[in-house]
């Protein structure tokens, strides 16, 4: 499903805020500081991770942000460093790979770009993950 006029990329859709609005890339990173991993609603709707990187730019992917052992949503400890899931303890990398089970499995990717209105976008994350190497498993 790809709302009429969203953004330009394939399949893409606008990160929306926690209003249902889409968020602009500028006064987004003018609002958080480096390193920064907050949740936007994604593909599918699925919380997604949007991640500011040390330059102060949008990381290229963002990060679904549902536990791939039994599906809590998993919060980012920026003391640890961390995503750290609640529900049954498992940790990822801030990259979204596995550093501690149950979890068997990475957090899935999706494609972050700034559309050309602005807006930041998803698209389906299609290429194999680069962090296993290996087909992306939710392809
Ligand atoms: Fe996250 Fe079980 S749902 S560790």
């Amino acid at each position: 499903f790809v709302p009429p006029g969203s953004g330009t990329g394939a399949g893409g859709i606008p990160a929306k805020d926690a209003l249902g609005n889409d968020i602009m890339a500028k006064a987004y990173l003018d609002s958080k500081p480096v390193n920064d991993r907050s949740l936007a609603q994604g593909l599918k709707g699925d919380a997604t991770y949007l991640i500011v990187k040390e330059d102060k730019t949008l990381e290229t992917y963002g990060l679904n942000a549902v536990c791939t052992h039994l599906g809590c949503v998993v919060p980012w400890s920026a003391a640890s460093n961390k995503f750290m899931c609640p529900c049954h303890g498992s940790q990822y990398a801030p990259d979204g790979a596995v550093v501690r089970g149950p979890a068997p499995l990475p957090l899935a990717l999706a494609h972050c770009d700034v559309g050309e209105d602005g807006k930041i976008m998803f698209s389906p994350w299609t290429e194999s993950d680069f962090r296993t190497g290996e087909k992306g498993w939710w392809n």
